[in-house]
């Protein structure tokens, strides 16, 4: 599948989601830092007490946009107020809107974050930023299958990170389409680094799910790997740049009073 970064584009003012669609949103969290005050006041009362929780105030500033981003991006389809949303959570942590609608699903990676929306089916969606030595880090803490081992192994040392990373992204975006998160194990599935086969091939256990799910690599930045998974039959995939404020350069997206409309 070729992947091409600079997919990202403004959307239209009137964005249609179709049912055999997956909308991708991208947002620079970093570059829209300084709209978090205001994106902070379509948080729910829980959200605001999560984002004050966090030490770092890089990353509760991150989660305020990144949570500000998929409320204001949900609304735009729902044709709701973000601060008027409600979500409810899976067992394992997984969130849905309460009144159903649209489903989505949320990866962050260091300042980046994709939003994956859609009409109907189960998805999940994973980015990972690459950093040298990622391969190795990870891999003490889980079991990989030796066949990867061995792929990773016969790569040159520079390209491990990133082929490695595709694998798990891949694996990610599957266990959080099915909500479990990394509960799943990665020694069940075969599709670690197998670069040209998008499907999910293999899930031990389950082998009704190799049938049930579509693996999509997805265009995320430079230096960051992305995987999609979804339920149910193949998707036309659309790619949209999420901004504040659409300024010069880089794509633009719905700003605030964009929404169609909808105020804050
Ligand atoms: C979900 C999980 C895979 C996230 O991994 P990660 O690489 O750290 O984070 P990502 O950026 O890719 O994804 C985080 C987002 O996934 C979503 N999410 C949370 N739990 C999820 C789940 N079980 N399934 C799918 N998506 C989930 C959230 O939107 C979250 O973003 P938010 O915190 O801003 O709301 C990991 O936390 C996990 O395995 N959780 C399940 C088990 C668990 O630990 N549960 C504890 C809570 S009950």
């Amino acid at each position: 599948m070729g992947i091409r970064a600079n997919r990202w584009i403004a959307p239209p003012s009137s964005l249609e989601l179709k049912h055999d669609e997956i909308h991708l949103w991208r947002a620079d969290l970093d570059r829209e830092m300084h709209s978090y005050p205001v994106l902070e006041q379509t948080l729910a009362p829980e959200e605001r007490r999560k984002a004050h929780g966090f030490r770092s105030e890089l990353e509760r500033c991150r989660y305020i946009v990144a949570r500000g981003a998929l409320r204001t991006i949900l609304a735009w389809y729902l044709k709701m107020t973000p601060g008027s949303l409600v979500f409810s959570y899976g067992l394992q942590g997984k969130p849905e809107l309460a009144g159903g609608g649209v489903r989505f699903n949320v990866s962050h990676s260091q300042g980046l974050a994709l939003f994956a929306i859609t009409r109907a089916s189960d998805l999940g969606v994973d980015v990972e930023r690459v950093r040298p030595g990622i391969e190795k880090e990870l891999a003490t803490s889980l079991f990989l299958p030796p066949q990867a081992i061995r792929l990773l192994e016969a790569l040159p040392k520079f390209a491990r990170p990133r082929a490695f990373l595709r694998g798990w992204t891949r694996m990610e975006a599957y266990s959080k389409a099915r909500g479990v998160g990394l509960t799943l194990g990665f020694e069940n599935f075969d599709v670690f680094l197998n670069r040209n086969r998008p499907r999910l091939l293999y899930a031990l256990g389950n082998p009704k799910e190799t049938a049930a799910f579509w693996l999509y690599d997805l265009p995320a930045h430079g230096s960051y790997v992305a995987a999609l998974a979804a339920r149910g039959r193949k998707c036309r995939l659309r790619y949209w740049g999420w901004r504040v404020n659409p300024g010069a350069g880089g794509p633009a997206g719905p700003t605030l009073a964009r929404l169609n409309g909808i105020p804050i």
